[in-house]
């Protein structure tokens, strides 16, 4: 079987790098063509910048980084220090990186990749707001057939949200790019808040990880030890979630997610509610589907696969 082609689009976070060296540690499956920065979690000069953090990380220095989309389609950008620390990457003391940044801006890089690519040859990975991936379909809206699928981490329906009562951060940050995504007519997979609140890092989790004995695996401990004292203290949770692990695992090993094909929208105009999914789980409307929404995981079977995979780097 030939490794899918993806460009991980991302704004790392910790659970961003734990998703990139998940990819990585994978090469049979997935091959990375690309990785593109959006502004999220922290401002674009820092997720840019931990990007390449991680790639130096995990030896793969040949993985070129773009900078994309520093602010969200129309709304001011917001952030996520209060989770993910002053830098994106808290926890671990990681060196700066030496790469240099690709040349050219990351929305070029995914609408040049997808044009020169054939149809249907190109995962898109999304692990932060989407505000990228919108630029590049109104920029280029030839590129929207040709993507093979998009799988991101983003939304929620039974949690509802974690960055206002109704709206998970990544959809919140820019629910206008969001809107363009759903509405595309993309193959879309969703692994929403539903699920990864249930990808916890327990402390046996966190003592495998450090067990593998490498400089990944004892980063990964440690930026999960930082990442979890958020959600144990909201939420009372066992550890931290691994959210954006969830979408390259989905590439690696679907059959660990079970959801469902439904209607998913936006919310874009309602201050109380904005950025919601608007998941039609139970089919109540005749609203066409649009989305595969994961609703549960194997969550044993997830952390043993991303620790074989990491111990591999
Ligand atoms: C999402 O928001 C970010 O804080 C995480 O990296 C993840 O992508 C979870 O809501
Ligand atoms: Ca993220």
């Amino acid at each position: 079987m030939c490794a899918r082609k993806i460009i991980i689009d991302t704004d790392p976070g910790q659970d961003d790098a734990v998703a990139i060296l998940l990819a990585f540690g994978s090469p049979d499956e997935i091959e990375v063509l690309g990785i593109t920065a959006v502004a999220g979690n922290v401002p674009l000069a820092m997720t840019a910048k931990n990007a390449r953090i991680v790639c130096e990380l995990a030896n793969r220095r040949d993985t070129p980084v773009y900078a994309g989309c520093d602010r969200p389609l129309t709304r001011a950008l917001i952030t996520a220090e209060h989770v993910h620390g002053k830098t994106g990457l808290d926890g671990p003391v990681l060196p700066d990186p030496t790469m240099a940044l690709a040349d050219g801006h990351g929305v070029d890089f995914i609408i040049e990749t997808l044009r020169s690519h054939p149809a249907g040859t190109i995962t898109l990975c999304p692990l932060g707001p989407l505000t990228n991936i919108a630029t590049a379909f109104q920029m280029a809206p030839d590129i929207i057939d040709k993507v093979q699928e998009i799988v991101l981490m983003g939304g929620a329906y039974f949690a509802v949200g974690n960055i206002t009562p109704t709206a998970e951060f990544n959809i919140y940050v820019d629910p206008q790019a969001a809107e363009i995504v759903f509405k595309s007519g993309v193959s879309l997979t969703v692994l929403p808040l539903d699920v990864t609140h249930k990808a916890l890092v327990t402390k046996p989790r966190n003592d495998a990880f450090r067990a593998i004995a490498s400089p990944v695996g004892h980063a990964v401990a440690e930026m999960t030890d930082f990442f979890e004292r958020f959600d144990k203290e909201k939420y009372g949770s066992l550890g931290a979630p691994l959210h954006d692990p969830c979408v390259i695992a989905y590439l690696i090993r679907p059959e660990l997610f079970t959801g469902r094909q439904i209607n998913v929208e936006i919310e874009t105009t309602s201050e109380l509610t904005l950025g919601m999914t608007v998941a039609d789980w139970w089919g109540v409307t005749d609203r066409a589907p649009n989305a595969l929404f994961m609703g549960d995981i194997d969550a044993d079977g997830f952390f043993a696969l991303l620790t074989e995979r990491l111990a591999r780097l």
